[in-house]
C-alpha cells in the first residue's frame, strides 16, 4: 500500500521560520522521521513539499493513478484559501488526514476556517512536529485495517 505525505507552502522553511510557533525541526528531519516510522511496515511512503497550489493539485490527481491509499496533508496557508486543493481531494476520493504543527484555532481568526476539516478523516493540530508522528501512526493503522 502507498501513503502520501504532502507539505504545503513555506514548510520548506521549517527550522528557520517563526520557530516560536513551528519549532526548530527542519522539513528534512520531519520527512526522515516519517520514513523511519513507516519503515517497519510494508507501506511505501511518498513525500512532497510544494509552494505551488497547482503542483499540489496535480500531485493529488496523480495519487489516484498511483493507487495511493491515504494522504496525510499539511496544506499550510492553502488550508484557509484553497477550494482547488479541496476539490482535488474530493475528486480522487482518497481519504486524508489534515495536519498542522500549530493549533490554528488559538491563532488569528483567518486561520480558524479550514477548507479541509469537514471532509478529512481526522485532523491533528498543535503538537508541533509530533502532529506528523501522530497522524502517520493513525494513517498506518487505517491502512493496515483495510
Ligand atoms: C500551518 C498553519 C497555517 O495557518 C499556516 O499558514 C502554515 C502552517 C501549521 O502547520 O501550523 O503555514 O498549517
Amino acid at each position: 500500500a502507498k501513503l502520501m505525505l504532502l507539505h504545503g507552502p513555506n514548510l520548506n522553511l521549517l527550522g528557520q521560520r517563526e520557530t516560536d510557533i513551528y519549532g526548530e525541526l527542519t522539513l528534512d528531519a520531519i520527512n526522515s522521521a516519517a520514513k523511519k516510522q513507516v519503515e517497519a511496515t510494508n507501506i511505501e511512503l511518498i513525500s512532497l513539499q510544494s509552494n505551488s497550489e497547482s503542483q499540489l493539485v496535480e500531485t493529488i490527481q496523480q495519487a489516484k493513478a498511483d493507487n495511493v491509499s491515504l494522504i496525510v496533508i499539511n496544506p499550510a496557508a492553502y488550508t484557509h484559501t484553497s477550494v482547488a486543493i479541496r476539490d482535488a481531494l474530493l475528486a480522487v476520493e482518497i481519504p486524508f488526514i489534515e495536519v498542522h504543527l500549530s493549533n490554528p484555532h488559538r491563532r488569528e481568526p483567518f486561520r480558524h476556517h479550514s477548507y479541509f476539516s469537514d471532509i478529512a478523516e481526522a485532523v491533528v493540530a498543535g503538537f508541533g512536529a509530533d502532529s506528523y508522528r501522530y497522524a502517520l501512526d493513525a494513517a498506518i493503522k487505517i491502512i493496515q485495517k483495510n
